[in-house]
């Protein structure tokens, strides 16, 4: 596990002996002008990272998918299985007890992470696409109305494009969408005329765009959506695995994120919501636990948060999770932030080189650690197999973004992602593999 000592001194070396192997394959490693960028945690926290493939070190470029977990987070859930483990709420045993508080206070502790008021407005689900399903269906049941308007934008995951569907589809209301710029930005005029036009109960928004990295501007999409009476949930699954999240200070009205992005387990996620908002809400699935009182005739429904949370949930996730937060709090997310960055920007310069490569998306400094391409016109998935032989693991596809691609006249991109365990050594292995691609193809 990482203590404060080791993640400022992994921050501050430009070169460590972790990177050192895999600089070594790089053909910059003699050029002195060439920066080397070394991982923010320690690749030892990290078992998977030590994996070859195909006959070379890994390279795993897909963590916008779903991030590697470090060893911390592995024994957190093993040591608990193994110790404490029971179902939670029920027993009125030592065990259950022990397990109740460690997945209550694992809630705390991700509670805590977003700056939520308190922990009874963080709900856990599966993942971001079961948070924006239970507001779909909850909040919307409850509040749209036949002729009603949601504004979503053409850059969101299906996840968040999908469920508003059927909602609109099962009250008669609409879904507009706020249209992308070439530079794979959201037309922040576009926006407000939709605003002003259809005033929208609800405004839907990722935080980071999965396929192009784009950061969008929230707290003023926020604001103007406040000023029309929407409420706005923001789609976290790229934001909390990789900045810096104040709910309260974004100002946002539902926030959703999930647990296997952001170094824990899958299986496990969360759906944050103002206190007032989730009380006024019915329930999402009925069953055990969320539950008051029974009868035969009906059913009260139990106190925020667990009012949502039907049936025996993910506990050893959830304190999985509880010690991802703990893992990324010790490194700071300011400057988990900052490593993405610097990764991103040095990708976009040593990517710009390759001739015949078509990078999607804005400038470094507005996106994070995503980058899409295509190389000439070999599909996507080609590349992709041709860059595993190279032990480089990248994601290729129209990434849950169909909406996206058809805007950006794309049938599917190949996508590089970084999280706090890439170096700029892995940049270049992925630079030199498409060169061979290039080669292959006679590009
Ligand atoms: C922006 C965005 N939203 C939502 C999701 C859905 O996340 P999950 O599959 O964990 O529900 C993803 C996953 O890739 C995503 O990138």
């Amino acid at each position: 596990m990482l203590d404060a000592t080791e993640a400022t001194h992994a921050a501050q070396v430009t070169d460590t002996s972790d990177t050192a192997a895999t600089t070594a394959r790089s053909d910059r490693a003699d050029d002195a002008s060439a920066p080397t960028i070394a991982s923010l945690a320690p690749r030892a926290d990290f078992p998977i990272l030590a994996r070859e493939i195909n006959g070379k070190p890994l390279a795993f470029l897909d963590s916008a998918a779903s991030a590697q977990k470090p060893a911390a987070v592995l024994d957190a859930m093993n040591h608990f299985a193994r110790t404490s483990y029971a179902n939670i709420h029920r027993g009125a045993y030592t065990l259950s007890e022990e397990a109740t508080r460690a997945y209550e206070r694992a809630r705390k502790n991700v509670a805590k992470f977003i700056n939520a008021r308190s922990a009874r407005e963080l709900i856990f689900t599966r993942n971001t696409t079961e948070s924006i399903n239970l507001v779909a269906r909850t909040w919307a049941e409850a509040n749209l109305r036949p002729g009603d308007a949601l504004l979503l934008t053409e850059m969101e995951h299906h996840s968040n494009i999908v469920p508003w569907q059927l909602a609109a589809q099962r009250v008669g209301a609409e879904v507009f969408y706020t249209p992308v710029t070439d530079e794979g930005e959201l037309d922040l005029a576009a926006y407000e005329a939709l605003l002003e036009r259809h005033t929208p109960k609800l405004v839907a928004v990722t935080q980071m765009s999965n396929v192009l990295g784009t950061l969008t501007p929230l707290p003023e999409l926020i604001a103007k959506a406040h000023a029309v009476g929407a409420l706005v949930l923001v789609d976290g699954a790229q934001g909390a695995p990789h900045l810096p999240v104040d709910v309260r200070a974004l100002d946002c009205d539902f926030y959703a994120f999930s647990g296997h992005k952001m170094l824990g387990p899958s299986g496990i996620g969360a759906l944050w919501g103002r206190a007032e908002l989730l009380e006024a809400m019915p329930p999402f699935m009925g069953g055990g636990d969320m539950i008051r009182e029974v009868t035969l005739a009906g059913a009260t429904w139990n106190d925020l948060p667990w009012k949502f949370e039907a049936g025996t949930p993910a506990i050893v996730e959830a304190v999985g999770l509880g010690a991802a937060v703990d893992y990324l709090r010790q490194l700071g997310m300011e400057r988990v932030h900052a490593h993405e960055q610097a990764l991103t920007t040095y990708a976009l310069e040593r990517l710009r080189a390759i001739p015949g490569l078509t990078i999607y998306g804005p400038p470094a400094e507005r996106r994070g650690g995503v980058i899409s391409f295509t190389l000439g016109d070999i599909h996507a998935h080609d590349l992709a197999t041709l860059l595993d032989r190279e032990g480089v693991a990248v994601r290729a596809g129209h990434h849950c973004a169909q909406p996206l691609m058809e805007r950006l006249q794309v049938a599917a991109t190949a996508r590089a992602s970084f999280y706090v365990y890439t170096t700029s050594a892995e940049v270049d292995t992925l630079a030199e593999a498409l060169e061979r691609a290039r080669a292959i193809f006679a590009l």
